[in-house]
This record gives structure tokens, C-alpha cells and sequence, in this order.
């Protein structure tokens, strides 16, 4: 196998050292986003003058080929080149001869692979931004179809106050909104023309690379040569875009882990989605859930791995550079079959109203009792001390504010009256919140209509 630098040396490279060093198990990935680049290339070498046109038409002629029988026939991209870029430039000179040794003029592997990889994350952005969207749509139908059910909410997962099942499910939807934008910002970082940069210095072809960005679909050309050849800030970006999308699937995923499990059972998991036990009969385990909090450490590892290797470089490209792509490509690999498991699983979620319902009241309408005391004009710390004092009593006696009689209200303070019991309710609570963000059933509404209205527009 002859490499492409091979002329400089006077023996053959030694063969364990050349497979440490290859690439194209993996960079392969980059097969179509580089052949794209070099259709580019030839364009805008033909239009410099550099390639006669005739030349030009057989190059572009015979990658496009090569580009078709590299689709039809993944089996295809494979050989013992050293990556991905050696692998079409060898096809092209086998096919082609000297029209074919011509495509590399002015241009490097370090800009082609700042290319090929700035194609393909502009691409997987999207496309995960739209698997985002859709498991936002699952939680959101969830919200929709829970209707005014309630449920406790929780701090310190301890039971803190009523609220609407619907608000639940949409306090999940917000993260991944930001997720969204995160890789929606990932995406517009790495839309940036790196061609014309050579390997670190420029070209000394009069290459229009403008029209070489338009061609290609980038918004702009990069701003420095020596940046650009060691520039993965785009690719750090995406990662982190989704070790924090997957942090929040993790989270969600906890959530239902818990919140469908024997103690408390809020949410039925589908069976489909479910997994038994080889040994204990009962067992129905949430699987897909924990795959995906597990799923986050590799997301998260992913990202502390290429600022690793990205810190200590000195200017220009250096061959650390090549373990960006498995970070990446495994990132985004992991994350879309997270979003396509937490959607099914989302999707399969049967609410239990009457376990949910049951949860939300009891001794944590407390702060609605002591709201009800500040409605009487007592200020809020009185209020908390006198409540706390009555949570005590209840506590200790095993009961709950729903059986205090109207004497034993008033033996904690003679500002309660008869109307308290029908004050302090679940339902009550929930609807008396006022602000925008609370889960007061029309703060809800309104939160799921705009949701919606997300929802019509984002690449769902
Ligand atoms: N396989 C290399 C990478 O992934 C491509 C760039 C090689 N450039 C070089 N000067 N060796 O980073």
C-alpha cells in the first residue's frame, strides 16, 4: 500500500506503526461529506484556472461515481488506505491516472478533514435536533392527555407541593428546548469554510472561496489558516450539546424509573418497553430507561476526552486531532437511540390518576395552610410556626389536615374558620397559583400551547 506522502521516505512504512496511525476504520463514516468536498474542489480548482476543463469534467464525472457506488454499497468503502481522503484519492487515480493526481493541488488532508467533519455535524445537528423535538412531542401529548390530574412535586425528593401532571411532563420539555438551541449553536459554529486554509499557511491558487463556501452550503469562510487547521471549538460544542441532552434524558429517565416503580407506581411503563427477570417472576424492569442514564457517562466522557486532547496542542493541525471523530461519532450515535428510547418509552406511559392523585395531598398542603393564615393578615413566619406546630400534632397522631375539627383548627389559631377544609385541598392549591411559570391549570394551558406552537415550527 503506498500512502500519500510515501516520496519522502526511503523505506516503507513499518506496518504495525501504519495501522496505529490509519483512521479509515472509522473515518470511513466521512465517506459522502468527503466526496462532496472534492466534487467542490475540483469546481472551484476548474474556475481558478488549475484544472483544464476537460480534466475537471473527468474528476467530477468519476467521484460522482464513486460517490453512488459508496452509497449502493457500503461494502464498497473499505480497502487498506490510511483514511478516507487516501481511500477516494486512490480510487480516483486507479480510474483516472494523472487527471486524478491533480484533484489534491493546493489543498491538505488537514482542511479536508476540518471539512468533512464540519459537513457531517451540520447534518447530525439537525437531525438530532428533530429527534429533540420529538420526544418533547411525546412529553408534551403525555401533558395533554394527563388534563387537570395532579400529582406531588417534589424537593429533596421528598413530597413538596401539589401540581398538575401536565406541568411534570412539561418541566421535562424545557431542558430538551434548550438542548434544541444548543445544537441549533453547535451547528451555526461549525458552518465555516475551512478550504483555502492549505495545510496551515493558505493557497497560492486564486481559489474563490466565497463561492466555494456558497457551493457548499456555508454561511461564511473561517477567519485564520493556522486556526483553522487545529480549530475542533465546532466539534467540543456539539458534544457538549449532547452530553447536556443526554444529562437531561438521564434525568428524565430517572424520574420514571422511580416514579413507576411498586412504591408508587404513578406511571404504568408499556410492557412492550419493559424487560423481566431470568429468575424473580414479578420483575418487570424499566430497561431502555437505565441504558439511557447510563448512556449519559459516555456523552459526558466524550466531551472531557476532546478538550483533553485539544488543551495541550501547539498551533496547526498535530495528529491528536484524529481521535476527534470517534468522540464524535459515538456521541451522536448514542444520543439518537436515546431520544428514539425515551420517546417509545414516553409514548407508552399510561398514567395511574388515582395513585398520583392519592400522593398529592396530605401534610404537603402545609404551605397552603400557612398561606391561608398570611391571607388573614398574619405575617408568613408566624404562619410557618403555627402550621409547623399543627404538622406535629397530625404527624404524631398519624392523621392529615382533612380531619382536624373546626375546634382543633382553632386551637391552633382562632384565625382559621369553617370555610379552612374547603381551602386546603390539592386541587385548591394548584389553582391558586398566579405566576406565568406556575402550575396553575391556566398557566398550564397556556405553557402547553406554546409548546405546541414550538412544537409546529421546530424540525419535529
Ligand atoms: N486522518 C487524519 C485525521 O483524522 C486526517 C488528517 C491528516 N493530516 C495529516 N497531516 N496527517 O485527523
Amino acid at each position: 500500500m503506498t500512502t500519500l506522502w510515501s516520496g519522502r521516505f526511503d523505506t516503507a512504512p513499518d506496518g504495525a506503526a501504519l495501522e496505529f496511525g490509519s483512521s479509515f476504520r472509522f473515518d470511513r463514516r466521512l465517506f459522502e461529506d468527503d466526496v462532496t468536498g472534492s466534487v467542490a474542489w475540483t469546481r472551484a480548482l476548474a474556475a481558478a484556472g488549475v484544472l483544464s476543463p476537460d480534466d475537471a469534467r473527468q474528476i467530477e464525472q468519476t467521484l460522482t461515481d464513486i460517490l453512488a457506488r459508496g452509497r449502493s454499497d457500503p461494502g464498497f468503502v473499505d480497502g487498506p488506505d490510511e483514511d478516507v481522503h487516501s481511500f477516494v484519492e486512490r480510487l480516483l487515480v486507479e480510474r483516472l491516472g494523472d487527471a486524478g493526481r491533480r484533484l489534491h493541488t493546493g489543498r491538505s488532508r488537514n482542511e479536508q478533514v476540518s471539512l468533512d467533519l464540519r459537513l457531517y455535524l451540520m447534518r447530525r445537528s439537525v437531525s438530532l435536533q428533530r429527534g429533540v423535538a420529538q420526544a418533547a412531542a411525546a412529553l408534551a401529548a403525555q401533558a395533554s392527555s394527563a388534563g387537570d390530574a395532579l400529582m406531588p412535586a417534589f424537593t429533596h425528593f421528598r413530597p413538596a407541593q401539589p401540581v398538575l401532571v401536565a406541568h411534570f411532563f412539561l418541566a421535562h420539555v424545557a431542558p430538551l428546548r434548550r438542548d434544541y438551541e444548543r445544537l441549533a449553536a453547535a451547528r451555526a459554529e461549525a458552518d465555516a469554510l475551512p478550504l483555502g486554509s492549505g495545510a496551515v499557511a493558505g493557497t497560492s491558487y486564486p481559489i474563490d472561496v466565497e463561492a466555494l463556501a456558497r457551493h457548499l452550503g456555508f454561511a461564511r469562510v473561517v477567519a485564520n489558516s493556522i486556526d483553522a487547521s487545529s480549530d475542533r471549538d465546532f466539534a467540543a460544542s456539539f458534544l457538549y450539546a449532547c452530553a447536556m441532552t443526554m444529562v437531561h434524558l438521564s434525568r428524565l429517565a430517572e424520574d420514571l424509573i422511580i416514579l413507576c416503580g411498586d412504591e408508587h407506581r404513578f406511571f404504568e411503563l408499556s410492557d412492550a418497553l419493559s424487560t423481566g427477570s431470568s429468575m424473580m417472576p414479578q420483575k418487570k424492569n424499566p430497561d431502555p430507561l437505565e441504558l439511557v442514564r447510563g448512556k449519559s457517562g459516555r456523552a459526558i466522557g466524550h466531551l472531557l476526552a476532546l478538550l483533553t486532547t485539544m488543551k495541550g496542542l501547539p498551533s496547526g493541525y498535530n495528529k491528536d486531532l484524529q481521535e476527534d471523530k470517534q468522540a464524535v461519532f459515538d456521541a451522536d450515535d448514542t444520543l439518537a437511540a436515546c431520544l428514539a428510547a425515551v420517546r417509545a418509552v414516553v409514548d407508552g406511559l399510561t398514567l395511574n390518576r388515582d395513585r398520583t392523585e392519592s400522593a398529592a395531598s396530605g401534610l404537603l398542603l402545609a404551605t397552603d395552610v400557612a398561606d391561608y393564615l398570611v391571607g388573614r393578615g398574619l405575617p408568613f413566619r408566624r404562619a410557618h410556626e403555627i402550621v409547623g406546630g399543627l404538622v406535629r400534632k397530625l404527624v404524631a397522631e398519624g392523621r392529615e389536615f382533612g380531619s382536624l375539627s373546626l375546634d382543633e383548627w382553632r386551637a391552633a389559631s382562632t384565625l382559621f374558620d369553617a370555610d379552612v377544609a374547603g381551602r386546603v385541598t390539592a386541587r385548591m392549591s394548584v389553582g391558586a397559583k398566579r405566576t406565568p411559570q406556575s402550575t396553575s391549570p391556566r398557566a398550564v394551558a397556556a405553557a402547553l400551547g406554546e409548546v405546541r406552537q414550538w412544537l409546529a415550527g421546530a424540525a419535529g
